[in-house]
């Protein structure tokens, strides 16, 4: 059975797995990433949008941010609609920080062309099937490509496949323990060919149900709806799509939607979801393989990013000096950050979406919630803070 070797061997080449690729080439280690699906699906699968300030000074500071300074958006607020109001939020002021809005996939992309511009491998439609070895020093990652069984030896696995991946299964039963929480919604995402009407996103909670706006570009919206759990696409019609928006969106006198050809839709179920502990053995993971959040939150890549920037540094420190203290720290120092994630997300999820179809109490309190932020400078800068992303957790 043919065989490779690498150093570490990174199973999913999303966000996760690629950044982690190339810290460690920055750091001289060598690694091979293992996709189960081609460079084109990768790099034109359509997902998240907001870049946390620390999240575009990674991607600066590790020289691949040079289109993301070109043309990312940098965002200084958000506005909330509710109950027919209108308010910013000034994440700016209020914290002397900002997002920046730019495409998950526009990382992606960034990330592939670094990669193999200095050479990096990166093996596409290799799909892993099982892990062995993992709690010996020579793992094995066994994978199928071109209809052959290959295998990847490595030191050290990375476990970066995603929610459906492998790499969390070959945990034995027992050792990990699972926190979750399904949401009675998903969200209906459309991409249009039609300016943005604001400059900045607007979060709206609406008795109909939640709706955001957003953008990738001055010529292209981004826009969601919540919309039913088992929801099927094929009832949503572009002409429903716009009623439905304008209904949620259009309840600020004198603004309105710009319209115009929907590119792509697609509907996204949510979920909480945590395992502990985030290492077994010489298995890591990281990103959506080990938690997700609802999207309302905009911090499922941020906190991909934050773990391999822990995990970099780990396996720099073990490669370089032979010390495993940041190896053994990495799942408990990572995890702090996931659960503050996890309580925004679940937070702003349960603020703006209609949880229930006739519960007028929750819809008092979220209104109450709501205006709360809109009167209070510590409320608002508590969000804000959260929003674009604490430097410390
Ligand atoms: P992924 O991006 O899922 O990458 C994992 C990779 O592993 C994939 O390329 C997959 O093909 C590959 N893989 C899986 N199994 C194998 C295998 N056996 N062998 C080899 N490769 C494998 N977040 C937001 O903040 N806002 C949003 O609007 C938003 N929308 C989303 C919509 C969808 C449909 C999904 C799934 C997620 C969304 N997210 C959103 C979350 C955000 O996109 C993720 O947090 C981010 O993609 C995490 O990156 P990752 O690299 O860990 O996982
Ligand atoms: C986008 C996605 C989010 O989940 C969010 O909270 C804000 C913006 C986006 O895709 O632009």
């Amino acid at each position: 059975m043919p065989g490779m070797r690498t150093q570490v061997g990174i199973v999913g080449a999303g966000p996760t797995g690629l950044m982690l690729s190339h810290l460690l080439h920055l750091r001289g280690i060598e690694s091979v990433v293992l996709e189960s699906r081609s460079r084109d699906h990768v790099e034109h699968r359509l997902r998240a949008g907001v870049l946390e300030q620390g999240s575009v000074d990674l991607l600066c500071r590790s020289g691949v941010g040079e289109r993301l300074r070109r043309e990312g958006l940098r965002h200084e607020g958000i506005e909330l609609r509710f109950a027919g109001e209108s308010h910013r939020v000034p994440m700016t002021d209020l914290t002397g920080r900002a997002i920046t809005v730019y495409g998950q996939q526009e990382v992606v992309k960034d990330l592939i062309a670094a990669r193999l511009a200095a050479g990096g491998s990166i093996l596409f439609e290799a799909d892993a099937v099982r892990l062995d070895g993992l709690d010996s020093d020579s793992p094995v990652v066994h994978f199928r490509r071109d209809g052959r069984d290959e295998e990847l030896h490595c030191d050290f696995v990375a476990g970066c496949d995603g929610f459906h991946g492998v790499s969390r299964g070959a945990v034995p039963e027992g050792v990990l323990t699972t926190y979750e929480r399904a949401y009675p919604f998903a969200w209906l995402g459309v991409l249009a060919a039609a300016a943005p009407a604001v400059d900045e996103l607007i979060y709206a909670n609406h008795e109909r149900g939640f709706a955001l706006y957003s953008m990738r570009s001055p010529e292209i919206s981004r826009l969601y709806l919540q919309v039913a759990p088992d929801e099927d696409i094929a009832a949503w019609p572009d002409e429903r799509i716009w009623t439905e928006l304008r209904a949620r969106l259009e309840t600020v006198p004198g603004w309105s939607l710009n319209e115009g050809p929907i590119l792509e839709k697609s509907i996204t179920p949510m979920r909480s979801f945590v395992v502990e502990p985030m290492r077994w053995e010489r298995l890591f993971l990281a990103g959506d393989a080990v938690h997700i959040v609802p999207p309302t939150g905009a911090k499922g890549m941020n906190l991909a990013l934050a773990d391999v920037a822990l995990l970099g540094d780990a396996f720099a420190a073990w490669y370089d000096a032979g010390r495993t203290d940041l190896l053994d720290s990495y799942s408990a120092t990572a995890l702090r950050r996931v659960w503050r994630a996890q309580h925004f997300s679940w937070w702003m999820t349960s603020m703006l979406h209609r949880l229930e179809r006739d519960d007028p109490y929750e819809t008092k309190l979220q209104t109450a919630t709501l205006r709360y932020v809109a009167t209070s400078e510590a409320y608002a800068r508590s969000l804000s803070e959260n929003y674009v992303g604490l430097p410390e957790v």
